[in-house]
This record gives structure tokens, C-alpha cells and sequence, in this order.
């Protein structure tokens, strides 16, 4: 098993690309603290991966709140004694534009997509070098970090942030083995805020056909398996290749 006697922390794992993530990671051997706002999915994930034979725990953390990212820390030490892998897939949009969207919402964007992914490594890195044995990071970025949009100001604005917080953290921890990556989805099935999956949302790639969580979870799987040591500070598309068509002359 790629990832046995390792802990993993998901934020946003309740459903779609966390929950896919948090599966594949325990079916791989790793430990797996299921972190979400809402209470029922991250039991629900962390009960469907228990059932399946691996280790797991839900936890309750409002990713846009220092304390609460503090506290859940605290609490995946208190249950399963170390962290190696942390993946901050937790993410809101906004879908305004600049007139639309008030100061209020952008901050609580930003605060969730940007802010917690830093706030969440710092804690997790903490506790990564106290106990001396590196560990891996990866951050979920966007298609939207690269590109404006005529909506989703705030979100655009806090991906393209994320793309440059994990060179930055990649950089200052890698003195301590622990690497930061990224990986950048574009179109899944289930919008952003949406449950459901909708295998026919309209895409422009060269797949032909919207991304599932699971192609992201092996992109994770892979950025944080021994396989892409030499792999930092990189942020991996996972967008069926639609960001090298040239708009317009697609
Ligand atoms: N779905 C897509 O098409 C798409 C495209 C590009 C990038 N992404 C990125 O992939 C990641 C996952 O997207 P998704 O579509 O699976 O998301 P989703 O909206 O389906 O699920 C997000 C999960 O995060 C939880 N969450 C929301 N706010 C939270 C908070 N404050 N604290 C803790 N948990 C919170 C929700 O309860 C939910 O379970 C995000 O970072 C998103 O920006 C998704």
C-alpha cells in the first residue's frame, strides 16, 4: 500500500473531488481525517470509507476560521498521532461581478479559498516539523486562477492566489521534506457549490467529456505518493487539455 501507516487531512471532503480524494487515499493505506463544514457528509464519507475497510474519522472545521482550522489540527493529532498529507480542497465562488459582489462575500471567498489553505499548511506543517518526517501538501487550484471571467470575481482572484501561495510555501518548507504541489481542475461535472453531477455540462477540452472527481483524485494520489518525489512546487492540470486551445480559435 502506497500510503500505509500515513495520515491524511482532506478539507472539503464531503463530497465530489474531497470525497473521492479521501477514499482513494485510505483504499491506498493512509488514515484518512475527513474535514467538512457540514457534519453529516464528512461522517458520511468517513463511514463509507470504514465500511470499506479503512481508517477514518470526520471532523467539523469552518475552513474560514483560524480557530476552527487550529482546533481541528489539534484534534486529528489528539486521534491519530501524526499528519503526512494535507490536501486543501475546500473552495466557495462567488459567480458576481465586481457591482454585484459585496465586500462581505469577497472576503468570505477569500478567506476560504485563499486564507485557509495557507492557515491549514502552517498548522499542518507545524506538527510536520516537530515530529521531523516531512510530509506532502497539495493545494486544489483552478482553471479560473489562470484566466479572468466575466463572473466569479473573488474566486478567479483567490485561485490565481493559490497558485502562487504553493511556490511560496513549497519554497520555505522545503527544507523541512515537505513538498507542495497543486493541481488544477476545470470543469467537473458538479459546478463549484453543486452536488449534483451532471455528466452532460457543456465542456470545450480535448476529452470530449467533463472531468469526474476521480480523474483529481488521482492526480492527488499521485502528488502525494513516493512516484512524484521529484515533483515541486508544481501545479498539475487535470483540465482535459482545455487550456491549450486558444479562446476564440478553438
Ligand atoms: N467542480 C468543478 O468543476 C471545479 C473546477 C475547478 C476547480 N474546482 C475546485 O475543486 C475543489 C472541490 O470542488 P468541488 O466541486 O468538489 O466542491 P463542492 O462544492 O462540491 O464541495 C465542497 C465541499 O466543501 C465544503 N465546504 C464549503 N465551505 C466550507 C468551509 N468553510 N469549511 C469546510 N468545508 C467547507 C462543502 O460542505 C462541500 O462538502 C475546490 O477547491 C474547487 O474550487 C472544482
Amino acid at each position: 500500500m502506497k500510503l500505509a501507516n500515513q495520515v491524511a487531512i482532506v478539507t472539503g471532503a464531503g463530497r465530489n473531488i474531497g470525497e473521492d480524494t479521501s477514499k482513494l487515499l485510505a483504499s491506498n493505506g493512509a488514515a484518512v481525517a475527513v474535514v467538512d463544514l457540514d457534519k453529516g457528509r464528512a461522517d458520511k464519507v468517513a463511514a463509507d470509507i470504514v465500511a470499506a475497510g479503512g481508517k477514518a474519522k470526520g471532523f467539523v472545521c469552518d475552513v474560514g476560521k483560524e480557530a476552527d482550522i487550529q482546533t481541528c489540527v489539534a484534534d486529528v493529532m489528539a486521534e491519530f498521532g501524526r499528519i503526512d498529507i494535507l490536501v486543501n480542497n475546500a473552495a466557495i465562488s462567488d459567480n458576481k461581478t465586481m457591482f454585484d459582489i459585496t465586500t462581505e462575500e469577497w472576503n468570505r471567498v477569500l478567506a476560504i479559498t485563499l486564507t485557509s489553505p495557507f492557515l491549514f499548511s502552517r498548522e499542518v506543517a507545524k506538527t510536520m516539523i516537530a515530529a521531523k518526517h516531512g510530509g506532502k501538501i497539495v493545494n486544489v487550484s483552478s482553471t479560473s486562477g489562470y484566466y479572468g471571467r466575466d463572473r466569479a470575481l473573488a474566486y478567479t482572484a483567490a485561485k490565481g492566489g493559490v497558485v502562487n501561495l504553493t511556490k511560496s510555501l513549497a519554497i520555505q518548507l522545503a527544507p523541512h521534506n515537505i513538498r507542495v504541489n497543486a493541481v488544477v481542475p476545470n470543469k467537473i461535472g458538479s459546478p463549484v457549490g453543486k452536488a449534483e453531477f451532471d455528466p452532460t455540462r457543456p465542456v470545450l477540452n480535448l476529452v470530449g467529456r467533463p472531468g469526474v472527481p476521480m480523474d483529481l483524485a488521482n492526480a492527488v494520489l499521485f502528488l502525494v505518493s513516493d512516484e512524484s518525489s521529484f515533483i515541486v512546487a508544481t501545479a498539475l492540470f487535470v483540465d482535459g487539455g482545455c487550456t491549450a486551445l486558444m479562446p476564440g480559435n478553438a
